[in-house]
């Protein structure tokens, strides 16, 4: 058929949000898109907890354990992971991986960091290969030997090309249609559209033409590589920086779509290592100024990573310019979950673990593994000292240092 089928694969608190702005502009664009957009929901068992409020407390569902897709696709409401949000009727909540991303042209992966490698070697095989992606994950993937994009790790591993979205997005406020921004980036690689031309007089069915190609790639460092990638039927409407838009721009969330992948991406896992040392100097009752010191230097050591690591691709101004850069930083540093469990961490003199388990109910900090595994990346190259606010933020995770220490610790002095 010529229309998109879109899934998400993920249904946390971002994970649910963004299907919501999804569902409402398939709905919209009925011509575009198929109207039901499909949810992959790692299933638990849960009761539906004091915090929801759109349902009826004396149904039959308030008392026992319920599973969570039987209750989203009931009530039309995420009440573990985003209580008291009318979801559209259109979002299909799905426990099965496999069968939620069948037939989808347009994945979106929209889940913690840690999980997706799993996933993707669970949908490997089962994804069509001229499915297209855009990943919503905050978080960097690494390895020993590299760092890559989760949008690079992920097309690898299921043979198509990724993107990726990132923007300054606390997820109720989006849930909620509070206005804000977003940086959608999407840069495929060219594909040969002869290959998908008719030999014969006739019009072949798609299924009759190979779209598969060989094509030139250039990855996020720069490097050029043959990549296998198939081409999306002529049928479909084409997925260019358009389509894109109308899959995400709503009148509460204005879309930038661009082609900066590595600058998107590295906006949105590096600013949550600068959210934890904000929360930590906040959780001392140092002040605005301390908090705009950090962010400071937090947005140079931002850009810096970008062009020591990603010289090739990364676009700098998308750090100064973008809300993928220094808007999210802002918003993280004021209202996200890695800054304000980072500040209760201080104030309770807990460790950061313990409050994300009491305050968090399931949702997860990515600040954290991720201060850890770009630590481990510097380290391999022998450049931590050059990012002495990443780094300082992994010591004091690890009790290495105290927040106290911190002006001394990211200091810069003069050089007279
Ligand atoms: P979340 O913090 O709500 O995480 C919980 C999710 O993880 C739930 O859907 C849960 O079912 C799932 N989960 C738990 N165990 C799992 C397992 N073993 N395997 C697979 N899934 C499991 O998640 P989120 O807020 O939707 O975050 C997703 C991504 O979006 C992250 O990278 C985050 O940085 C980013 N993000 C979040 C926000 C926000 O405000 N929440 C905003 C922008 C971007
Ligand atoms: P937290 O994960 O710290 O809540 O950040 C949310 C976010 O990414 C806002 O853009």
């Amino acid at each position: 058929e010529g229309r998109h089928k879109v899934t998400i694969v993920g249904s946390g608190n971002w994970g649910t949000t963004i299907a919501k702005v999804i569902a409402e502009n398939t709905k919209e664009h009925p011509d575009l898109f198929e109207e039901n957009v499909q949810m992959w929901v790692y299933e638990e068992e849960i009761t539906i907890p004091e915090a929801s409020k759109l349902h009826d407390p004396s149904s039959e569902y308030s008392k026992e354990k319920h599973k969570l897709t039987t209750l989203i696709n009931h009530f039309h409401e995420n009440v573990k992971y985003l209580p008291n949000i009318a979801l559209p009727h259109n979002i299909i909540a799905n426990p099965s991986l496999q069968d939620s991303v069948k037939d989808s042209t347009i994945l979106i992966f929209n889940l913690p960091h840690q999980f997706i490698d799993k996933l993707c070697d669970q949908m490997k095989g089962h994804v069509l290969s001229y499915a297209r992606g855009v990943s919503c994950i905050k978080g960097v993937s690494v390895s020993s030997e590299d760092i890559k994009l989760f949008s690079e790790s992920i097309g690898e591993k299921l043979e198509i090309y990724v993107g990726a979205l990132s923007g300054a997005n606390i997820a109720n406020e989006v849930a909620l249609e509070k206005f804000s921004e977003t940086t959608v980036a999407y840069d495929p690689p060219p594909m040969d559209s002869r290959s998908a031309t008719p030999k014969e007089g006739r019009t072949p069915q798609a299924s009759e033409l190979d779209l598969t190609q060989i094509t030139e790639h250039k990855d996020s460092k720069g490097f050029k590589s043959r990549v296998r990638l198939t081409a999306q039927p002529s049928e479909l409407p084409p997925l260019d920086h358009r389509l894109i838009h109308t899959l995400f721009h709503r009148p509460y969330f204005h879309v930038h779509v661009v082609s900066d992948v590595a600058g998107v991406s590295l906006g949105g896992a590096l600013k949550n290592i600068v959210a934890l040392a904000a929360g930590f100097v906040a959780g001392l009752g140092w002040g605005d100024n301390a908090k705009a010191a950090i962010m400071r230097i937090g947005l140079l050591e931002m850009r810096k990573f970008g062009k020591m690591f990603f010289e090739n691709s990364v676009r700098t101004a998308t750090f100064t310019e973008e809300s993928a850069g220094v808007a999210d930083l802002i918003t993280s540093c004021s209202g996200g979950r890695n800054f304000r469990c980072a500040k209760m961490s201080v104030e309770r003199k807990m460790s950061i673990a313990e409050v994300e388990k009491s305050e968090l109910n399931g949702q997860m900090l990515q600040g954290v593994s991720t201060a850890q595994e770009v630590y481990g990346f510097l380290k391999a190259r022998g450049k931590q000292n050059e990012f002495p606010l990443l780094t300082s933020t992994y010591r004091i995770l690890q009790g290495e240092a105290k927040v106290e220490d911190l002006p001394a610790l990211v200091a810069k002095p003069n050089e007279f």
